[in-house]
């Protein structure tokens, strides 16, 4: 045992899709180095201690994508999780299977939704038929368009930002980060010719679900990055469409209403997004809104220091426009 070994406590989360019952949570104890990455340690449980602990691995160095579970409530990869800074910052180390997916066994998800939203995006090249690829060799591209994509080709689909998604969770709809992210890879790739069809028909019910909050960038173990891509698809989608989709008129209707006074018209920003026949769907939330605060219908005033915005504003249409 080494000298700086540690008293690790797992606590793993056990339950059979075939057999059924309540979930349960086992308790495991064992010495181990600090260093000790979290995917060692639960395979030594499964050979020394319960041979009945189910999980997925293969390549146990980050490459695979195949041990993404969640780490003490976090969606991580368990081959480069270690053991010691789980156990100083929990005390202990929660292990469950990945959310947004259905459980096999244990630590074993059934990832199809995952990849029938993959699927949904068409991860391929649409080449124009006026212009095949050269047969016999390969096409070539500048460093600058191989620049706008460099992050998407390091995903290893390991779902573990698609497990994170509260988008996902809440609609099943949503195609999640991973396969928004590999929209883009297509939509700016310049081979592409169906860029404006992808990005068309990603909006109902896809790309304006989600909800900025960033869980899937903070999960990506490689830095893919996905909700920065979801917001340059947002941005290109309203290029090429305008604010015909429910969520781009939401989200020009938001930026159209800080610009204005520095705060939200709630009201305002209602009929923006649904226009004033739809404005009538909304009037029961509506008024269960108004009911607790009132305030939402009063016309808001410009706020005091507005002019700061102002110079934001100012600042990133300069540089939307290229301007130094
Ligand atoms: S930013 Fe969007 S895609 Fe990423 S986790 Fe949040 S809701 Fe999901
Ligand atoms: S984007 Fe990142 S977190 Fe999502 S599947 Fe790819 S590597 Fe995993
Ligand atoms: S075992 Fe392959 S990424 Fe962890």
């Amino acid at each position: 045992m080494p000298a700086d070994a540690i008293s690790a406590k797992f606590d793993v989360r056990r339950w059979d899709a075939v057999a059924g019952g309540a979930p349960r949570y086992q308790r495991y104890e064992l010495e181990l180095a600090p260093h000790t990455p979290i995917l060692s340690a639960l395979l030594r449980i499964r050979d020394e201690v319960d041979p009945s602990l189910t999980l997925r691995y293969s390549c146990r160095s980050a490459i695979c994508g195949s041990c993404a579970m969640q780490i003490n409530s976090k969606s991580r990869l368990a081959c480069e999780t270690q053991v010691g800074p789980e156990m100083d910052r929990h005390g202990r180390i929660v292990v469950e299977p990945m959310r947004n997916q259905p459980v096999l066994r244990d630590l074993v998800v059934d990832q199809s939704p995952f990849w029938t939203q993959y699927d949904r995006i068409e991860p391929h090249l649409k080449l124009d038929p006026a212009h095949p690829m050269p047969e016999g060799r390969p096409t070539s591209m500048t460093p600058e368009q191989v620049e706008r994509f460099k992050e998407t080709p390091r995903c290893i689909a390991c779902a573990a930002c698609y497990s994170a998604c509260p988008a996902v969770e809440a609609d099943a709809a949503f195609p999640g980060p991973m396969a928004l992210a590999k929209l883009y890879r297509f939509v700016v790739d310049p081979r592409d010719h169906a860029t404006q069809d992808r990005l068309v028909r990603i909006q109902p019910n896809g790309l304006w679900l989600c909800l900025r909050c960033h869980l899937c960038t903070e999960a990506c173990p490689k830095d893919v990055r996905p909700s920065e891509r979801i917001r340059d698809l947002k941005e290109m989608a309203i290029a090429v469409q305008g604010g015909t989709e429910r969520g781009s008129r939401h989200a020009i209707g938001f930026k159209e209403n800080i610009e204005d006074r520095g705060l939200l018209s709630e009201a305002k920003l209602v009929r923006q997004t649904y226009g004033a026949a739809g404005m009538i769907g909304q009037l029961p939330q509506g008024l269960r809104i108004w009911r607790k605060k009132p305030e939402v219908l009063h016309k808001p005033r410009r706020i005091e220091g507005a002019d700061e915005l102002d110079r934001i504003y100012e600042a990133l249409d300069r540089e939307s426009e290229g301007a130094p």
